[in-house]
């Protein structure tokens, strides 16, 4: 029996690191029970730790031992191979087994709420539901997976901090405790108790702060920054988040391209991830027209097209105007039976109006589905293969003529998409979107009346593209001679053509980052300011810092922030960024393991000199 543990942490192997150089030496190895079995005589115990599993050989004589499931064990062992028969090729130690000597449970396990030594291919695949693995949230990360993912995440922020570091980059703590910032959701609050009726807004991202740090001549900044939002919640949206957070000075929109695109071809080629640079770059209204979409999945391109109509589609359906009509070819596409029986009835599920036709051979046309009988199939064949490069392999088209054709021909893409029937091109595609509009219109409902105001679409501090400059200062005149003249639709317009130098970073249809080049022109952030309904009151208040520091010698600066959560999640092909985070939150905002939010002392409210009223 072994009193202490007299070994140090370097001594220590591994469980999932035992190999041939072991065989015949002594070990000692730590871990959990992750399954056993008594054999008769001899007692087979699967340890694990983070690496991995090694079967642990008990003999009989130390099998007195009494043990259950996810029991801590240290075993001293002598390392043996195992009898061919014996081998487990499921496990990377499935050649050898360590012979116990000595065996010592440090600490016992109750029976498990759920099973952690379930075989499943993939997280995804787990019959547990959700709120039970974030309740036990440290069996849950016991799983190898889990660990991979956390193991994967620690590589990526090591490798984005020598990456920065090596380009000259300071990283540098924000406060928490802070004023609100701009970022459009809500903030969530902290009473000051020095200050009693005073709050804390704790920040949705450092942007005030880089800032001020680029007039403090940091030059190049980046965090690894928690940024926290009070806002409805998705699978991809958490209320605390991390931001790889980057401010640069004396550069243009440029650099910042090429900065993140040598970064993540850095990071990821490190993780054994092949990337293509320099990345695509489409404008805003380019993405929007032929995709609908500000963040398209170029992994799988198939552009909306117009039917020519010259190409005769005897249809006699009001509903069907050739002139109007719109397809999407989908190239090498074959699909059996029952995934055409599956895709008939999504279309008549969502009340689609469209055609479609079929090839299944190459070269020579053979069609099925509901066009066939009103057209002219060698046409319509030659037509189709001549507009798509002379392609003469198989293929699935879809004509659609309605209103909302780009809508619903994107709603079928997705079908395809969701349901495996495309490929992509690529696994992993990154795509810069453009030339953002400076403005959006939003509407808010005050009383029974809808308002209509203007705000930045990305945040205020968001420069304008240059040949767009002269219009803002047209919007601002227009505004300040007539307020209401946001109800026209001609003004509307204009006010939504203003392009800035806002960027986003965009993979496999996810927005991944955000950025843009600042405005640093005080008395043009006043006419921003203006212009989003901020007078110079309220611009004092919550930004006066700001344009204070700005009188005094500020640089060009520009940045982005990478929301790395998501890059993690759909690195690790996940749809929900809580696989990728170690605690994370549900949909109403509970950290089911501490089960905060929660009531707080009476006493503690008092110090704040806040009391609580009914809300409902
Ligand atoms: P933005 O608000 O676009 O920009 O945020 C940058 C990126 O952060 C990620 N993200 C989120 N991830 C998880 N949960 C959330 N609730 C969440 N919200 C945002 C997204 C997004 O692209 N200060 C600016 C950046 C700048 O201008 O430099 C900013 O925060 O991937």
């Amino acid at each position: 029996m072994i009193n202490q543990i007299d070994y140090t942490y370097k001594d220590r192997v591994w469980c999932g690191k035992i190999n041939e150089k072991y065989v015949n030496k002594e070990v000692k190895i730590y871990g959990w029970v992750h399954r056993f079995r008594d054999m008769g005589g001899i007692l087979f115990v699967d340890l694990r730790d983070r690496t991995g599993i090694v079967q642990v050989v008990v003999p009989s004589e130390l099998k007195r031992i009494k043990l259950s499931l996810e029991d801590v064990l240290e075993v001293v062992g002598i390392v043996k191979e195992r009898p061919i028969e014996n081998i487990n090729p499921n496990i990377a130690t499935g050649n050898f087994e360590v012979v116990a000597k000595e065996i010592r449970i440090l600490s016992k396990s109750e029976p498990l709420p759920f099973m952690i030594n379930e075989d499943y291919k993939d997280i995804k695949d787990l019959k547990i539901d959700e709120a039970t693995r974030l309740k036990y949230r440290y069996l849950d990360l016991r799983r190898l997976q889990m660990f991979k993912n956390m193991y994967f995440r620690h590589k990526i922020i090591k490798y984005i901090r020598d990456f920065m570091d090596n380009e000259d980059f300071l990283e540098i703590e924000t406060p928490l405790l802070a004023k609100p910032t701009p970022e459009g959701a809500r903030d969530f609050l902290v009473p000051s108790r020095l200050q009693p009726g005073k709050f804390y807004a704790l920040p949705q991202s450092p942007q005030l702060f880089k800032q001020i740090l680029m007039v403090a001549g940091i030059d190049r900044y980046f965090q690894v920054a928690k940024c926290l939002r009070d806002e409805d919640l998705r699978a991809d949206r958490q209320p605390e988040f991390t931001q790889i957070d980057i401010e640069m000075s004396f550069i243009s929109k440029k650099d910042i391209f090429l900065l993140i695109e040598n970064l993540l071809n850095y990071v990821l080629n490190n993780l054994g991830i092949e990337i293509s640079i320099p990345f695509d770059v489409i404008d805003y209204n380019y993405a929007i027209k032929h995709f609908n979409s500000d963040k398209p999945d170029l992994r799988f391109n198939y552009p909306v097209k117009k039917w020519n109509n010259s190409i005769k589609i005897n249809l006699n359906d009001e509903n069907f105007d050739i002139n109007q009509a719109y397809y999407i070819f989908f190239k090498n596409l074959v699909l059996t039976r029952k995934e055409l029986d599956k895709l008939n009835e999504f279309l008549k599920q969502n009340n689609l109006k469209f055609l479609y036709l079929i090839s299944n051979s190459l070269g020579e046309p053979s069609f099925k589905g509901s066009l066939v009988k009103f057209v002219d199939i060698n046409e319509v064949d030659n037509y189709l293969r001549k507009e798509n490069q002379f392609y003469n392999g198989n293929y699935l088209v879809f004509v659609i003529s309605s209103k909302n054709y780009l809508n619903e021909l994107i709603l079928i893409k997705n079908y395809l998409i969701e349901n495996r029937l495309l490929k992509p091109v690529k696994d992993f595609y990154f795509l810069w979107v453009d030339n953002f509009p400076l403005f959006k219109i939003e509407e808010e409902k005050v009383g029974n009346k809808l308002i209509r105001k203007i705000s930045p679409e990305h945040h205020p501090f968001t420069n304008v593209l240059e040949e767009d400059k002269d219009k803002v200062y047209m919007i601002y005149e227009q505004l300040k001679k007539n307020p209401n003249i946001i109800y026209d639709d001609e003004f509307v317009k204009e006010v939504l053509s203003i392009r800035s130098l806002a960027y986003d970073l965009v993979l496999n249809g996810v927005e991944v980052a955000s950025g843009s080049i600042r405005i640093t022109d005080i008395k043009f952030q006043k006419i921003i300011f203006e212009i989003i309904g901020i007078n110079e009151e309220e611009a004092n208040r919550k930004f006066g810092f700001l344009l204070e520091a700005f009188k005094y010698g500020v640089p060009p600066h520009g940045g982005i922030a990478l929301g790395i959560d998501r890059i993690i999640a759909l690195l690790l092909g996940y749809s929900s960024i809580r696989e990728v985070i170690a605690f994370p939150k549900t949909q109403s905002g509970t950290c089911l393991l501490t089960k905060a939010p929660s009531e707080v002392d009476l006493s503690q409210l008092k110090e704040l000199g806040i009391k609580l009223m009914e809300v409902n």
